[in-house]
């Protein structure tokens, strides 16, 4: 109670301060909050004709609208005539959260998917492959298709890791088949939870796994690295976890990091977890059938449909990955939701509710490589 006051003080006074004036960035000086946001989430029309190398800009922008683990986005694009690679950029590994690059594997399935579903609206068929004995990174080989602009391609600005609460209804039979359908794959299995001792069964998992996160100072520390405490600081960096797309004011980090582990304890974000999860109609978990590179890249692309196919319902969703996460509760939680050996690779809730402020992206020209 005591931390949860002087939290609210703390707030409303850190609030005052921040402000929204428009910031001198470094990537995009003079930029506001809002102009940050149309400009990375402005939509591309499909069909829409381009010089090659002008589309090519574009289709990489949209797959950098991909989710990735911290809002890391952990990628380069390198170019050529006929094919696009997506390279991963180990100096934005997170090796505490991360240790063996799932996560960044899984991101980068996330950005190869919106790559080939917005290249096929603009009549381009991308054939994606990944070989680790080829190279470290997916390739996308393009040759030239009827133009399909899916309801897919229309989701990609809109979609977004949903973190508030949802309004506690449950989705249509019909809604749960078609997400699976969405999201199924080669190798990558999607299980729906949806009945209550089910969810309080994850709860308890997310729980147990974000509270030994945030008491693990190596973890704190590592996650302090990414969070945008203030409109600002989002905009001058352009990654990130931004505070108010987790439902937290913007406030400066001289304000915010010295107070960060006071004020972000496992009570209090345990109880908002609580509250989230009971808001949601239910939890999806992904399972591949194997744990190698190939298959957290498979495991991205299905998740990245995933939430494309509810974004295009109104669907909301938000990642829960505490428990496979935790390498200590990753095999009780494979167990409890009887998946024996396997290693659940993603957890994310699903449900309807507001949409909440949107995360920004570094400008395309800091993710292309020559
Ligand atoms: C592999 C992976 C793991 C993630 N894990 C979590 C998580 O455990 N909790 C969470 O709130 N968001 C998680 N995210 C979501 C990212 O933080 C989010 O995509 C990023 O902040 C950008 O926000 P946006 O997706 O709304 O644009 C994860 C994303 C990926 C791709």
């Amino acid at each position: 109670m005591e931390a949860r006051l002087s939290r609210r003080r703390f707030i409303a006074a850190a609030s005052l301060a921040a402000g929204t004036t428009p910031v001198a960035a470094c990537s995009r000086a003079g930029t506001t909050y809002a102009q940050a946001v149309a400009q990375t989430w402005r939509a591309l029309p499909p069909g829409q004709r381009l010089e090659h190398r002008a589309l090519q800009r574009e289709l990489i922008r949209y797959a950098t609208l991909a989710p990735s683990s911290h809002n890391t986005q952990c990628w380069n694009f390198k170019l050529e005539t006929a094919r696009i690679s997506i390279l991963p950029d180990s100096t934005r590994r997170c090796p505490v959260v991360d240790p063996d690059d799932h996560h960044l594997f899984v991101s980068l399935g996330c950005a190869t998917e919106n790559l080939v579903i917005a290249s096929l609206a603009h009549g381009l068929h991308g054939e994606a492959s990944f070989d680790p004995a080829a190279g470290p990174g997916v390739r996308i080989d393009f040759e030239p298709a009827k133009a399909d602009p899916s309801p897919l391609f229309d989701a990609i600005p809109r979609r977004q890791c949903t973190r508030g609460a949802y309004d506690g209804q449950p989705l249509e039979p019909a809604e749960l088949r078609q997400l699976e359908a969405a999201a199924s794959g080669p190798g990558v299995a999607v299980l729906f939870l949806t009945a209550r001792a089910q969810v309080q069964q994850v709860l308890d998992y997310v729980v147990e796994g974000n509270s030994a996160q945030l008491t693990d100072p190596a973890f704190m520390q590592e996650l302090l690295q990414w969070i945008r405490f203030s409109d600002r600081e989002a905009v001058a960096k352009g990654d990130g976890l931004f505070s108010r797309a987790s439902g937290d004011p913007s406030v400066p980090r001289w304000l915010a990091a010295p107070l960060f582990n006071l004020l972000f304890t496992p009570k209090s974000d345990n109880e908002k977890y609580t509250k989230f999860i009971r808001s949601s109609a239910g939890i999806a978990v992904f399972v591949a059938d194997a744990s190698d590179k190939e298959h957290w890249v498979e495991t991205g692309r299905c998740y990245e449909r995933f939430v494309l196919a509810a974004t295009a319902m109104g669907v909301r969703t938000a990642m829960l990955n505490q428990p496979v996460e935790v390498a200590a509760v990753r095999p009780q939680f494979a167990a409890a939701i009887g998946i024996g050996k396997r290693r659940p690779d993603l957890v994310v809730r699903f449900g309807r509710g507001p949409e909440m402020p949107r995360s920004l992206r570094r400008p395309v020209d800091a993710v292309i490589i020559s």
